[in-house]
């Protein structure tokens, strides 16, 4: 499909330079136990599924500078398509001593999960983690295709910990239904206006997945990736060198969405967190982690830019303060997040039956971050050309403003962003004329304070986005109408104080959340995740000798039917409170207690009685 260009070639892998002071080994100790990333749904709710099907088996031992493994991947003869929906559940475990890594499973190149590893201890770790990849389903159909896992780990007289993993899929045949199903009356009206001939691809509407599908998954899936010899991802290693490929589009196409994956590693790391390069050079710090503190993920398509990305800031499990990260690791550690840009009001550009480019670069990224993309690609089935053009594009630049004020090492670093767009485009479907018209925007301020000769350091981050889609038909009727806001703030506070014997100890406190709300038609989905964390440690190089640290989390995932909350307090590498339910706190408090709500927070007419209530935001 097309061919790869890659403008740099060059891996760097640090694993554990000494320019990484943030980065750290957590001490060796404690009882073998499970580590997890909190989300939804729990795996307790989760039906049993039609029938599982082993896609992977392998350990990874001193896999650095080796190709990545690759497995022949076949659907499942025993419970053949269609599906309601496929979970991936991606079991690890680990003993010894090791870093965290930076790993990614794909599919015939197409990105299923980006994931971080836990670091060990002697007794022995293990987590699963849980992914819907039902909008997968067009590439889990196919046989004969490879799976590629990438995780490049060092095994050495020091570092003896060989991460094994399982991925597993699981398929749904039948949805089976666990939370009663509420139609959408709205929803029921807009059913996707292309009909479709083959089953497989009906829409989901009727039958909701627990992520809220409301969409049929893609008919095709390209990667625009790198070719897979040292996985599918491209490094980018500086602003000015963006990655691309080249590929082709079927010219039925009615609808595009670029699904980008990307994490940050070496300088990059903690980008929020970087000074400019000009107070590194004024007091002639050896440091490489520079130029400022802000990052924005682009994408573009012959060279002209269609998206962008602030992307969340994930912590891996041995940043910042590994102890603050066990058993309960940081929000995104397991699960990166991925971001879907719309690129339909663009698919004038691409539906000419000749080859594209798509590009994906870092503004102000320095060494090193791995990109790629996953293009989800919907085709008309009854036309095999639909025409298209884009009407309005307006797209200005980012605005940045910096302000900075620095004496000797201490000083005040002030960042500024945004950006607001709108594009609208039309597609001649055999459904008739549909225009999309997608307006998005975001804020994003980061202020940076470094006190006490540079020993006390704030960072505080906000960032806030929104999106509007909306489609409509040739008479001006609503199609589509999707909204999401996000906001992910972070805040760290810390204090490092040195000692002579080469020692220092640092004090921490860190809060960072997602808070996120989707609106489609009637469909809602709002979530809150927060996590705190507090503590010291005592460091030597990159291994912490001792120290105690404290997290709690509040989880909340509410939709029209479900309401489930989490709290979670850990304490040294323990669990020491873990409360979760399915009843809406807040809707107790407005609404007389009633005999009509079950357990699930659904009452017997069947509409949730706290939709909109949990989030006041
Ligand atoms: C499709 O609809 C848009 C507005 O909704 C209009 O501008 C465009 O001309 C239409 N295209 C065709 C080919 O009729
Ligand atoms: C500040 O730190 C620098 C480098 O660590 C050191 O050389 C200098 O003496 C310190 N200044 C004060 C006032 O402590
Ligand atoms: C979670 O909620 C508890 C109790 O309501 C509160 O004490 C704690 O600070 C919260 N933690 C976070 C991370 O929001
Ligand atoms: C969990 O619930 C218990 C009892 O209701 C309460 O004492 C505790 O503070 C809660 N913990 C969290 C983390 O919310």
């Amino acid at each position: 499909m097309g061919t790869f260009l890659c403008l740099i070639l060059l891996l760097l892998f640090t694993p554990f330079s000494k320019s990484q002071p943030e980065r750290f080994r957590r001490p060796s100790g404690g009882a073998r136990q499970e580590y997890f990333e909190v989300g939804y749904p729990p795996s307790s709710h989760d039906p049993p599924p039609s029938c599982t099907h082993r896609i992977l088996h392998h350990s990874f031992a001193h896999t650095i500078d080796l190709p990545p493994y690759t497995t022949p991947y076949a659907p499942p003869t025993r419970c053949p398509a269609p599906w309601s929906r496929v979970v991936l559940l991606f079991h690890a475990r680990c003993k010894g001593e090791q870093y965290d890594r930076i790993a990614a499973l794909w599919l015939a190149g197409v990105e299923l999960l980006r994931t971080s590893t836990a670091e060990p201890t002697a007794a022995g770790i293990f987590w699963n983690i849980r992914k819907d990849v039902t909008k997968y389903s067009s590439l889990l159909l196919q046989p004969n295709l490879d799976l590629t896992m990438m995780l490049e780990n060092v095994v050495n007289g020091d570092f003896t910990g060989v991460y094994h993993v399982t991925v597993t899929l699981l398929f749904y045949n039948q949805y089976s239904v666990r939370v009663p199903f509420v139609p959408c009356p709205e929803a029921l009206n807009s059913v996707n206006p292309i009909i479709r001939s083959s089953s497989r691809s009906r829409s989901l509407l009727q039958e909701p997945g627990f992520s809220g599908v409301t969409e049929s998954p893609a008919d095709l899936i390209i990667p625009i990736s790198d070719d897979g010899r040292r996985g599918f991802w491209f490094t980018v290693e500086e602003e000015k060198r963006s990655c691309s490929r080249k590929i082709r589009i079927p010219r039925n196409t009615y609808r595009a969405v670029l699904e980008l994956y990307v994490s940050f590693h070496g300088n990059d790391e903690f980008w929020y967190s970087n000074p400019p390069n000009s107070y590194i050079t004024a007091n002639g710090l050896d440091t490489k982690r520079g130029n400022g503190a802000y990052r924005e993920v682009y994408v573009t398509i012959d060279g002209q830019v269609v998206g962008w990305e602030v992307p969340f800031p994930v912590i891996f499990t041995g940043g910042i303060n590994p102890l603050f990260w066990e058993p309960m690791v940081a929000i995104g550690a397991f699960d990166l997040p991925s971001y879907d840009i719309e690129l339909t009001p663009f698919l004038g550009k691409v539906l000419d039956g000749k080859d594209h480019v798509f590009g994906i670069g870092v503004v102000k990224g320095i060494s090193y971050w791995l990109v790629n993309a996953n293009l989800h690609l919907w085709l008309d089935h009854d036309s095999t050309v639909v025409h298209a053009n884009p009407v309005v594009h307006h797209s200005p630049e980012t605005s940045i403003e910096r302000q900075e004020e620095f004496k000797g090492l201490d000083g005040a670093f002030d960042i500024d962003a945004e950006k607001e767009t709108q594009f609208t485009g039309w597609v001649i479907t055999s459904a008739g004329n549909l225009t999309t018209t997608v307006s998005q925007g975001f804020s994003f301020k980061n202020f940076m304070k470094f006190q006490r000769n540079g020993s006390l350091k704030t960072v505080k981050q906000k960032f806030k986005a929104k999106k509007k889609v909306k489609v409509i038909d040739g008479r001006g009727e609503s199609i589509t109408r999707l909204k999401v806001r996000r906001r992910y703030p972070l805040r760290v506070v810390t204090n490092t104080q040195q000692f002579h014997d080469g020692t220092y100890r640092v004090v921490t406190d860190i809060s960072h959340s997602v808070k996120e709300k989707y609106v489609s038609g009637c469909f809602v989905k709002s979530i809150n995740n927060e996590q705190n964390s507090k503590g010291w440690m005592e460091v030597k190089g990159h291994s912490v000798l001792s120290g105690q640290a404290s997290t709690t989390q509040n989880y909340s995932y509410v939709d029209r039917v479900t309401c489930y909350s989490r709290n979670v307090a850990a304490a040294n590498g323990l669990i020491v409170a873990d409360n979760s339910t399915f009843v809406c706190a807040h809707c107790e408090e407005t609404s007389p207690p009633s005999e009509s709500r079950n357990s699930l927070g659904v009452n017997k007419q069947g509409s949730s009685t706290c939709e909109g209530k949990y989030h006041k935001a």
